[in-house]
């Protein structure tokens, strides 16, 4: 099987190490091996793309290295965080690739949300969620509720709330995927700026060549089997 484990010269234990991880989907005949053993690190601060067609299998092994699923077999590690209950929504912020804001709740509201399942105050997690809100340009949208807003907007207000809580690692699973260009490449910016500011490392999950080409490491899915790209 393929091994992606980064440069093992580096000191830092990898936020995440996955080994021989894979996973399977579906029930009865339809199950099938969606992520076949793979074997990858990401390090502090590492900037890595992920790209692959649609149905290749990006997703489902975000899941994984976020925690959000466990593997088939093989295991997925974070050895900085210890177990999988300590990674959010501290350790590892996610931006979806769904809609998944929570309907009743404001932009402000929403944003606030990891800040208050952190413990903070109302009044402290609804004045840094304003300042969040600020530096992605979307304040003026800080009291609609999700309904009231577009598919693109709710998908930057995501962004915007994945990275409260200074997370060490962000996922982000096509996170501009519905907005047009322009507006992708504008949020891509800020999500470069305070990644980097804050040591924070990526993964990103894209189809378009030109958000990949951003990123320092290259993995590519094919058909569930994870590889590098030799560039
Ligand atoms: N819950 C599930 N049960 C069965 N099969 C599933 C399930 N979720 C996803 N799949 C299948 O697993 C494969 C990989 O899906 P995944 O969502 O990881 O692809 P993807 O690369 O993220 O695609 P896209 O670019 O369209 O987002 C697809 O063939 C999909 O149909
Ligand atoms: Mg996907």
């Amino acid at each position: 099987m393929p091994d992606h484990t980064a440069n093992q010269s580096r000191h830092d234990a990898p936020l995440v190490r996955g080994r021989d991880a894979s996973k399977d989907l579906g029930v009865g005949a339809a199950l099938r091996t969606v992520v076949e053993p793979a074997n990858f690190d990401i390090f502090p601060g590492e900037r890595i793309s992920l790209t692959g067609q649609s149905g290749s299998g990006k997703s489902t092994l975000l899941h994984l290295i976020s925690g959000l699923s466990t593997p088939t077999s093989g295991v997925v590690e974070w050895p900085q965080f210890g177990s999988i209950d300590a990674l959010r929504p501290t350790f590892i912020g996610i931006a979806f690739q769904g809609p998944s804001l929570l309907a009743p709740l404001s932009v402000v509201e929403n944003v606030a949300l990891p800040l208050l399942l952190l413990g903070e105050s109302e009044r402290h997690a609804r004045s840094a969620a304003l300042v969040m809100l600020d530096r992605f340009e979307l304040s003026e949208l800080s009291d609609k509720l999700p309904e009231e807003i577009s598919g693109g907007q709710s998908q930057r207000v995501g962004v915007a709330r994945s990275l409260m809580g200074e997370p060490r690692l962000l996922v982000a699973d096509e996170p501009t995927g519905q907005c047009d260009q322009v507006t992708a490449f504008r949020v891509l910016d800020i999500m470069d700026e305070l990644t980097k500011e804050r040591g924070c490392a990526l993964i990103i999950a894209a189809h378009d060549p030109k958000i990949a080409s951003r990123m320092d490491v290259h993995w590519t899915i094919e058909a569930g089997r994870l590889a590098r790209n030799s560039a």
